[in-house]
């Protein structure tokens, strides 16, 4: 069973625990995901029910649109600035050292924030920058990593990158990418990416954690929540956290948005561990990057 050197030392009985990125800096095990998620009262609203209950990463990215309620809900969560960790992407229309560089300012002008804690680049592969893509990914990385100099962001990474992507991208940093955020749940665990990823020191953020919804119509998993007295979400939760995975939940729905973090009372037993990791394959697979058309 795959277990992230991420874990060590993390006690996921704590519900403040923390994975400690590359670079030192502690990033809270769970975040909750805004994609989808409407902009104006839907995102605010369940932004500020998230860290109401208790969450402190939110992820959203300059594609979700939503940025700026996100950003209205930090600011009157009342919370101090430095408790929460606060995500952001730069978009595949970004293909330029110059134009990653706006593309933060503008997320921290919409998020009315002065740093995030980490900046990701969204997308490998843009089809518009097909087969230049390297180059691109080179020259936007660099503009991550100036940001990162003059303290505008925590900690830099990357999302949807497969090990092709990786390796390419590796030749030429100057700062180790902290975080690969790939699509993770039973039913693709992306295997290959994963270990690369930890033998990098990359931390695997999970992000669809719950297959976008997909995952509550399996029967064994049904069986299991019984067994745990927890629902499927937080089974499959709780199965994520287990590897040392960094599950992302999405929710609108405040008693969803309580129950997804409510993981950290209970632990699965390896046997049951192993039954979801069978999964794999069954009901759905992560994007590929080289032949999507955006
Ligand atoms: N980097 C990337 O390219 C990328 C791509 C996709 C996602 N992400 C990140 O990952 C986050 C999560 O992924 P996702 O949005 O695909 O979805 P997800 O978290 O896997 O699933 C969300 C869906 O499950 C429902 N749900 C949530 N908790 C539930 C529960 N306890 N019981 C029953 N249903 C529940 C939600 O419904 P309601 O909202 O109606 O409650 C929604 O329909 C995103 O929001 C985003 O931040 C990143």
């Amino acid at each position: 069973m795959f277990k992230s050197k991420f874990l060590n030392d993390v006690n996921l009985q704590d519900k403040h625990a923390t994975y400690t990125l590359n670079n030192g800096v502690k990033i809270p095990v769970v975040g909750f995901g805004t994609w989808q998620v409407k902009d104006g009262e839907e995102a605010y609203n369940s932004v500020l029910e998230a860290l109401k209950v208790g969450y402190r990463h939110i992820d959203t990215a300059e594609v979700y649109r939503n940025e700026e309620s996100v950003g209205r809900a930090i600011k009157d969560s009342g919370i101090p600035r430095n408790e929460i960790f606060v995500t952001s992407k730069v978009w595949n229309n970004h293909s330029s050292y110059e134009s990653a560089k706006e593309a933060l300012e503008a997320s921290l002008n919409r998020l009315g924030l002065d740093y995030v804690d980490l900046y990701l680049i969204h997308w490998p592969n843009p089809a518009h920058t097909r087969p230049n893509n390297e180059q691109r990914n080179r020259d936007v990385y660099r503009a991550l990593e100036d940001a990162y100099k003059a303290g505008k962001v925590r900690a830099i990474g990357i999302s949807n990158f497969m090990v092709h992507h990786l390796e390419s991208l590796l030749k030429t940093v100057t700062i180790k990418p902290a975080v690969n955020q790939i699509y993770i749940n039973p039913t693709d665990q992306q295997e290959e990416v994963v270990l690369f990823n930890d033998k990098n020191d990359i931390l695997t953020e999970a992000y669809s954690p719950l297959g976008t919804g997909k995952i509550f119509n399996v029967p064994m998993l049904e069986e299991l929540a019984r067994k745990y007295n927890k629902s499927i979400g937080q089974v499959v939760l709780r199965w994520s956290l287990e590897h040392g995975y960094l599950p992302l939940p999405k929710s609108v729905t405040p008693s969803r948005i309580k129950e997804n973090l409510e993981l950290f009372d209970f632990k699965l037993d390896k046997e049951d561990i192993e039954k979801i990791d069978k999964l794999h394959g069954t009901f759905g697979s992560a994007p590929n990057p080289d032949t999507k058309d955006y």
